[in-house]
């Protein structure tokens, strides 16, 4: 049986896997290769190529989804902060669409993963107002109202205290900072509770791969929305991504 193909495109690693749509879990493990140095858009565009081709058997002509670090309208790259500026303006689902020989749908990395929290994971049974945020390289977020996607939120780029929020609490900043966890919880505090002031959502998921960790600093966080851990962990852009290629 065939199943779509979802490739996570991130700072580190670029990730895929085949999708059973039906449970909303890997069909075949995961294949994880570095990020190029140089992660421009035909250096990756490669990497993309040789996990689709892994994959070739489980996948057949099935949708292929991919996730990047960027504000993504129609298939165009609009911004970079934590990928290589020549993406701006790229047509990145032409691009992987001529590489791979099909249709590739292209979505921004967090609301990828906002997308498969919401099918399987922990925002299954939410209604109104969702936050899927992902932290990692940088912050990722995802809106959903009532099962539907409002895309491309990018509210890690929120300025608060004089800096963009993403360069203070990102977990990147906790390892590059060497935080404790609970400095680090401090910083995610201040961050969580301006923009549930600002959005005043129904819940708030955290996704990225500290997710894993959830139980080590979201005790720490004192907030009227409930906050909890992706189930998905890091996984839930690939799903939500195939997904979406899906039916988007
Ligand atoms: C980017 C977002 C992305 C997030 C997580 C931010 O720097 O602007 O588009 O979702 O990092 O990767």
């Amino acid at each position: 049986m065939h199943h779509p193909l979802g490739i996570d495109i991130g700072g580190s690693g670029i990730k895929g896997a085949p999708v059973d749509l039906a449970t909303g879990q890997f069909a075949k493990d995961r294949l994880r290769c570095d990020t190029p140095r140089r992660s421009s858009p035909e250096a990756v565009a490669d990497i993309v190529a040789r996990i689709a081709a892994h994959f070739a058997d489980d996948t057949g002509d099935s949708p292929i989804g991919v996730t990047l670090p960027a504000v993504v309208t129609n298939g165009v790259v609009r911004t970079a902060a934590n990928i290589d500026p020549a993406w701006i303006g790229t047509d990145a689902r032409d691009l992987l669409s001529h590489k791979l020989g099909r249709p590739v749908t292209v979505v921004n990395d967090a609301d990828a993963a906002g997308v498969g929290e919401l099918h399987f994971g922990a925002a299954r049974d939410a209604s109104g107002l969702v936050l899927m945020s992902t932290l990692g390289t940088g912050i990722g977020s995802a809106l959903l109202f009532d099962g539907v996607l409002v895309p491309n939120s990018e509210l890690g780029h929120l300025e608060i205290d004089g800096h963009e929020a993403e360069h203070r609490a990102a977990s990147s900043v906790k390892d590059d900072e060497g935080l404790s966890w609970q400095q680090w919880a401090e910083r995610l505090q201040r961050y969580y509770s301006h923009v549930e002031d600002l959005l005043w959502p129904d819940l708030i998921v955290v996704g990225g791969g500290v997710s894993k960790k959830a139980d080590k600093f979201l005790p720490f966080l004192h907030l009227r929305t409930p906050i909890v851990a992706a189930q998905l962990r890091n996984s839930a852009g690939i799903i939500g991504v195939a997904w979406l290629a899906s039916n988007g």
